[in-house]
């Protein structure tokens, strides 16, 4: 039977060693929870790096069948090739640069020969998984060379790509050395898919300025093939936030939370530490709100949950005591004996707690710097089964084009930023309500199911054309 392989840097599990024994947890981020509804279904299996270096070959045996069981298939990656290609080449040069922070890019040719290493390395577990009539859809800015890889040994198979971070300007993205290598090896899929129009437009306008194909209506000819290049905003599994935020367990851990918060309104923030996602403009937001409004002192908390990422690259673990200190910094200057404004954590938490908080939050301040998409946000609105809350959104997020009845922010406009917080804070529960209801709509109509059935479907019509075109 024909099978989805889904292939990606990241397996939705990361694998972990306590006193000899292997135990295997979520892994976080968009990705992995928006598609770990999906990859179960039939025969279909994922291919990726378990997260943790395993030497031992014996024990891979072990992680091998453990997974297995799972319909995961890991690719093992050494030390070495952590550093340089997850690390380096992924998160030091790739990164920044998509995520127009273009002054913190290495440009180092150890590095990119190691990421061109192991993304033939991940070709080769891919080929010995694929039959002929398989899909593989291959994710996200670490396996870019992926797909004219895996379109030299497999000429016919069905190639999807997503690249789940913004795709920058052709001015961004020409600076890095490797730029035409890069457009070439995303080009042997059949469909690349966006979160946004933008990203695609920019992605468009590089494959033309560096390497010269035109397109029309998103088509493209390399001479020797079509493929086609489109938009497809992810969607989360709505009823599955929804059910949660119902649930038993979650409605007692909220009242658990709430009585910390007495005759207060929650301020709620959740990210990756990482540097896109604004958390140092965020404070200073909320510092500059508490000393502009004084009457919310003691009224207000700002709640931020910051998960641990990437701590081994140098700018994380810069921005790791950036934070920290203004954290510090705000606390100190305004805590009250049985106030502290900022309730901060530092690590990862499952889903009942993220839901609790969700519940709990008055206003959700997601304030990406850029973001691909932005899955906070959405799931922040599936579990407002009272719909009283209110988002506020950078439009530097993909997902602000579909959340417009977000109070939508500049992240850079701080004073704007503080004026939001308090319109969000005083905004009538009628008004609030009104617009959660409709972006409710939108989510749950738009939700993960129908993101990966946009993309089959797309990726089905390509290789229709492709043949009649061949034949015309
Ligand atoms: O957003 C891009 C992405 O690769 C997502 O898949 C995921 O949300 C996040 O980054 C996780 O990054 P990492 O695998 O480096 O922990």
């Amino acid at each position: 039977m024909a099978k989805l392989i889904i292939v990606s840097n990241r397996l939705p599990v990361k694998l972990q060693e306590k006193e000899g024994k292997l135990t295997y947890k979520p892994s976080e981020g968009g990705l992995a929870t928006g598609l770990g509804s999906i990859y179960k279904e039939g025969d279909n299996i994922w291919i990726g790096w378990p997260g943790m270096v395993v030497e031992d070959a014996e024990k891979q045996q072990q992680i091998h069948e453990d997974l297995h069981k799972e319909s995961m298939h890991p690719v093992f990656l050494s030390e070495a090739e952590i550093k340089e290609f997850y690390e380096g080449f992924s998160n030091e040069t790739l990164w920044p640069t998509f995520h127009y922070f273009s002054q913190y890019a290495i440009y180092d040719q150890n590095l990119w020969e190691t990421y061109v290493e192991v993304n033939q390395k991940f070709c080769d577990e891919v080929v010995a998984q694929a039959g002929p009539e398989d899909t593989i859809w291959v994710h996200d800015y670490q396996l870019l060379l992926l797909p004219s890889m895996l379109r030299e040994k497999l000429p016919d198979a069905t190639i999807g790509f997503f690249l789940h971070i913004p795709f920058p300007s052709y001015e961004v993205f020409r600076l890095l050395p490797w730029r035409k290598e890069i457009l070439e090896g995303m080009l042997g899929a059949d469909l690349l898919g966006y979160h946004t129009y933008d990203d695609m437009r920019h992605f468009l306008s590089s494959v033309n300025r560096i390497i010269g194909h035109g397109s029309m209506h998103g088509w493209i000819n390399t001479g020797s093939r079509s493929l086609l290049v489109d938009s497809f905003p992810m969607g989360i599994d709505y009823e599955k936030y929804a059910t949660v935020a119902g649930s038993d367990e979650v409605k007692k851990r909220e009242n658990i939370y709430r009585a910390n918060f007495k005759n207060q309104k929650i301020i709620l923030s959740i990210d990756r530490l990482d540097y896109s996602k604004g958390i140092p403009q965020r404070l200073k937001a909320f510092e500059m709100f508490l000393e502009r409004y004084p009457e919310f002192h003691e009224k207000v908390t700002l709640v931020m949950l910051v998960v641990p990422s990437r701590d081994a690259v140098e700018k994380y673990k810069e921005l790791k005591e950036e934070v920290d200190e203004l954290v510090g910094r705000i606390n100190g200057k305004y805590s009250h004996i049985n106030w502290n404004p900022i309730q901060y954590f530092y690590r990862s938490y499952p889903l009942e707690t993220l839901s609790a908080f969700y519940r709990m939050a008055d206003v959700a301040l997601v304030t990406p710097m850029r973001d691909g998409m932005n899955l906070v946000c959405k799931e922040y609105i599936a579990s407002k089964l009272d719909q009283k809350g209110v988002l506020i959104l950078s439009e530097m997020a993909g997902a602000s084009k579909e959340l417009s009845e977000a109070l939508l922010i500049n992240p850079n406009d701080i004073n704007q930023l503080v004026e939001s917080l308090h319109a969000a804070l005083v905004m009538p529960e009628e008004e609030q309500v009104q617009h959660m209801r409709n972006m409710q709509v939108s989510l749950r109509r738009y939700n993960i199911h129908h993101w990966v059935s946009m993309f089959m479907d797309r990726l089905a019509y390509v290789k229709i054309k492709q043949l009649s075109l061949a034949t015309s």
